[in-house]
């Protein structure tokens, strides 16, 4: 069952980028736990920091893959595209945000996406993506 995580702008700098809101670890070491706990997943990570990218990406895996965690950083705030784009295609797209965008800035409240996503991860730090992936992998066809 594939899945994608998709990080969106400035989130190639976790690990980095101000560590007391989105804390100290590389997504890309993180993404490797997430491997190594959902075996039964096939797990692809991309990352962009350009908008037309990731709707480029939704389009290309939103007809054939099983789900979708989407942390679409400032994006969310803004971007109709790619709301539109969440809304054209087939598989869920789960929203993720690291922090909790509601104990922050006004202009974090809006998203623009939430509405076209079978549901919302919010603020509960990089755990986030692994919540998003236990309930993806309830959806899994079983065996017994
Ligand atoms: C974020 C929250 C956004 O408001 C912000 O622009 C980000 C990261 C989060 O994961 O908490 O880049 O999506």
């Amino acid at each position: 069952m594939k899945i994608l995580i998709i990080n969106g702008p400035n989130l190639n700098l976790l690990g980095t980028r101000e560590k007391s809101v989105y804390g100290t670890r590389s997504f890309d070491n993180y993404f490797e736990e997430l491997k190594t706990a959902f075996p039964d997943l096939e797990l692809e990570y991309y990352q962009s920091n350009i908008e037309g990218e990731l709707i480029n990406k939704l389009h290309e895996v939103g007809f054939s893959y099983k789900g979708i965690l989407l942390n679409a950083g400032a994006y969310t705030h803004t971007s109709i595209a790619l709301a539109d784009a969440i809304a054209a295609i087939e598989t869920p797209v789960i929203e993720v945000h690291i922090s909790n965008v509601y104990a922050r800035e006004e202009f974090r409240h809006k998203s623009y996406i939430s509405k076209n996503c079978k549901g919302c991860i919010v603020g509960f730090g990089l755990e986030g993506y692994r919540l998003g992936l236990i309930y993806l992998n309830n959806l899994r066809p079983k065996t017994v």
